[in-house]
């Protein structure tokens, strides 16, 4: 089942692959860009030496780690092939390797921070890719996820819905993009669960603490969990 999943997300996301950031930018009005730097500066309190970016895409995150996380090791794992040609083309240097991030292929206590930016709700099972993020974390070590999620407030719930359902079909058909790859994320985006079952769902999964931060009244939440 999960195979089954990735493989149609693999295609997906080889679709959208170029272009990618350019409609990042366009459908979250360039808001991803602050997101990602609210985790980095979360990541840069911590002061890992070891990262792993799973779901790494094009390199967004890995990006701001290089220029901002002094004398770290980071590494990108992504299972798109699209996503990582476009990343390797724009970033020969970066160490990035093609996977699932339900199957990690690290030893164990490898890390002391993972990363994962608008990938968590797209693991073909959030508990799975939270044992691996544990397993292969160090025993002090420190998890972020940073995803699109739905607002608490009800009245803005019902407006970022609106908003999923109409003007991202329509700006990204317009563009010219894979509207049927677009229909998925941001139907992911509905049916991920809310910000405390997620929470729950973390510390099930063994991690100590877990706490979060919305983001723009919560249409993205930064979730920081704990292994210790
Ligand atoms: C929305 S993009 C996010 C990319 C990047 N992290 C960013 O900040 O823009 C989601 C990424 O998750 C990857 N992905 C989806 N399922 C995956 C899986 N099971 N394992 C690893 N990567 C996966 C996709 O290929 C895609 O590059």
């Amino acid at each position: 089942m999960a195979l089954k999943e990735s493989k149609v997300l693999e295609k997906y996301f080889d679709t959208i692959a170029p272009g990618y950031e350019t409609m990042n930018s366009l459908l979250s009005l360039n808001l991803d860009r602050l997101w990602r730097a609210r985790m980095l500066t979360k990541i840069t309190e911590f002061g890992p030496k070891t990262i792993l970016d799973v779901a790494c895409g094009t390199c967004d995150v890995l990006r701001l780690l290089e220029a901002e996380v002094k004398s770290c090791t980071a590494v990108g794992l992504d299972l798109s092939h699209g996503m990582l040609s476009v990343a390797k083309s724009s970033h020969p240097s970066f160490k990035l390797l093609r996977g699932n991030g339900v199957e990690l292929p690290f030893p164990d206590n490898s890390f002391d921070a993972i990363t994962i930016a608008f990938g968590f709700r797209n693991m073909p099972s959030h508990e799975q890719f939270l044992l691996e993020a544990k397993r292969v974390l160090k025993k002090d070590g420190r998890l972020f996820i940073l995803e699109l999620t739905q607002p608490e407030n009800r009245f803005l719930k019902v407006l970022n819905s609106v908003y999923l359902r109409t003007v991202l079909p329509f700006v990204s058909g317009f563009f010219g993009r894979d509207k049927e790859a677009y229909q998925y994320l941001a139907n992911s985006i509905r049916h991920f669960p809310d910000q405390k079952t997620v929470i729950s769902i973390i510390l099930k999964c063994g991690f100590k603490k877990a706490n979060y931060e919305l983001q723009t009244f919560g249409v993205t939440t930064l979730f920081v969990a704990d292994c210790s």
